[in-house]
């Protein structure tokens, strides 16, 4: 199949941009045409410049779903920064349940791709703060439909469990499933996935106590970034835990947060 023409991948640019906040630079041609020519062959389309413009028609759902999430940047690995999780269980979690006092504590991975995030902490609570598990809740949220699909599975092939996971996690948590693992239904039941794309209105959301939003903003461009922020920032408490990347910051963003250094990790505690 053809390489995409310039016309498609204008049209592809700006498409991105409007409905996912992903900034394609100008010489990704060969990203687009690796990432959308199983889309167009399984589409029945003869070149991928032929499946961008019956996309753009509108009237494909599904051809709109698809491009989104074969475009989409999926990388993610368990216990990814692994002293953010350290941290996160020797004292920031402990301190967000003392302020708490007896109620529980909402979690939100936004940008959860295949699951590795949110069940990484599922299974470090599990494991290290097992009488909290009960009092804690996990929402795992994604714009691509396959990735949450992926995470309602809480299958893993078995690159993705050479990826950061402990060897004894995958044998305290994870039974063998077809051609790789899939986690045992207790810790699946921790984790809730739904399908939101953050730079559409988010009604109903949280509050939230902690937050991840890890490698996600730096794909967009910086008025996206800023109302992501502002949008989430009516989802937390005072004292509620923001997790970015690493590199990752909120200069620029908003001035509604202190960034506390904690043993090597990074967190950004509201405080309005
Ligand atoms: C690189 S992964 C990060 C996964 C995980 N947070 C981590 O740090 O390992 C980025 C994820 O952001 C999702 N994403 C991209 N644009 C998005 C948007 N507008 N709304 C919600 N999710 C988005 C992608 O589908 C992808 O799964």
């Amino acid at each position: 199949m053809s390489e995409v023409g310039a016309l498609a991948y204008e049209a592809l640019r700006q498409f991105l941009v409007r409905e996912v906040a992903i900034e394609l630079g100008p010489d990704r041609q060969y990203l687009v045409s690796s990432r959308l020519h199983t889309l167009a062959l399984r589409g029945g389309f003869s070149s991928i410049d032929e499946l961008v413009f019956a996309m753009q028609s509108g009237r494909r759902r599904d051809l709109i779903q698809g491009v989104i999430d074969a475009m989409v940047t999926n990388e993610t690995f368990f216990f990814r920064d692994k002293p953010v999780f350290d941290t996160l269980v020797t004292s920031v979690i402990p301190r967000l349940f003392e302020q708490r006092r007896g109620d529980n504590i909402r979690v939100w991975s936004a940008a959860s791709a295949s699951g590795q995030e949110p069940y990484s902490l599922a299974m470090l609570i599990l494991d290290r703060l097992p009488n909290l598990a009960k009092r804690l809740s996990i929402l795992a949220t994604d714009v691509s439909v396959e990735m949450v699909e992926r995470v309602r599975k809480g299958w893993f092939s078995h690159l993705e469990m050479s990826r950061g996971l402990p060897p004894v996690y995958q044998k305290t948590f994870f039974q063998p499933a077809g051609d790789g693992f899939q986690l045992r239904a207790d810790v699946r039941s921790l984790v809730k996935s739904e399908v939101l794309n953050l730079i559409r209105p988010w009604p109903g959301m949280g509050p939230f106590e902690l937050v991840f939003l890890r490698n996600v903003l730096i794909y967009f461009p910086q008025q996206y970034k800023r109302q992501v922020i502002a949008q989430l920032e009516r989802t937390l408490l005072p004292g509620s835990v923001v997790l970015l990347g690493t590199g990752e910051s909120m200069l620029g963003l908003s001035e509604k947060f202190e960034t506390v250094r904690l043993a090597q990790a990074q967190f950004h505690r509201f405080a309005p």
